[in-house]
């Protein structure tokens, strides 16, 4: 049946050898897909409980698989709008993310070995990354090592693999280009789904890691080291 099982196929821009001006229109569509889809809202949504209310006026936040820093971008700005103050790192493995990255510190490093001491971060966040990983093995890496390096927990979100988000992206991404078009199709088609997440969380070692679908299109983990 159409999706039950995950493509395996890479991305066009995962490639190596694309340009520097070819990565900068990329992030450029995503970020205006981002704006469209409100694709932060979980992170604004569900990241202040997840810190609690002691911390969250000043945190320090490794965003990985960051891009050019859309995330980071868009959360420092929104909690500077409540009085908050949080510090973003971002990380990503693309070494031209160097160059675009525009939010806080960057580091290129990989998603499934942070070069980061254990509980360097009060929190670690991860948009739109985790269907780029190869398979299990990668994905329950990325979570260990986010849950290791954070000190209170881990909030990732990301496409859910489904027909009705596939179809929806299909009919409705005819302003991008073909290559960004034919990515974004193939991006649902790589994704995870819910109970795929939670039993990777499980074997993680990410003791009462919950998961759920949001708005029919995005599955979201949330892990909180203190339970
Ligand atoms: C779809 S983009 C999302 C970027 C950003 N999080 C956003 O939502 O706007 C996925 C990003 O993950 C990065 N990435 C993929 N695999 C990675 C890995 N193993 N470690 C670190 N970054 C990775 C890619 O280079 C790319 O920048």
């Amino acid at each position: 049946m159409f999706l039950r099982e995950r493509a395996t196929q890479a991305e066009y821009f995962d490639s190596p050898g694309r340009t520097l001006e070819e990565l900068r229109s990329h992030y450029a569509e995503l970020n205006q897909l981002n704006r469209l889809t409100g694709s932060d809202l979980p992170f604004r949504k569900w990241l202040p409980g997840l810190a609690g209310p002691v911390a969250c006026p000043s945190l320090r936040i490794l965003d990985v698989g960051a891009g050019d820093g859309f995330l980071a971008r868009r959360l420092t700005a929104w909690a500077a709008a409540r009085g908050w103050s949080w510090e973003f790192t971002t990380l990503d493995h693309c070494p031209q993310t160097a160059r675009l990255a525009t939010a806080g510190r960057h580091v290129i490093g990989s998603a499934t070995r942070l070069p980061f001491d254990d509980g360097s971060f009060d929190v670690v966040t991860a948009m739109s990354m985790t269907h780029h990983l190869d398979g299990p093995g990668e994905v329950v890496a990325h979570f260990r090592e986010a849950a290791r390096v954070a000190r209170l927990g881990f909030l990732a979100c990301d496409l859910h693999r489904n027909a009705a988000l596939w179809a929806g992206l299909w009919a409705g991404l005819f302003w991008v280009s073909p290559a960004f078009r034919q990515d974004a199709l193939l991006s649902v088609r790589r994704g995870w789904r819910v109970g795929e997440w939670q039993e990777l969380a499980r074997l993680a070692g990410l003791d009462g890691a919950r998961t759920w679908k949001f708005h029919g299109t995005r599955v979201v983990l949330s892990w909180s080291k203190t339970g």
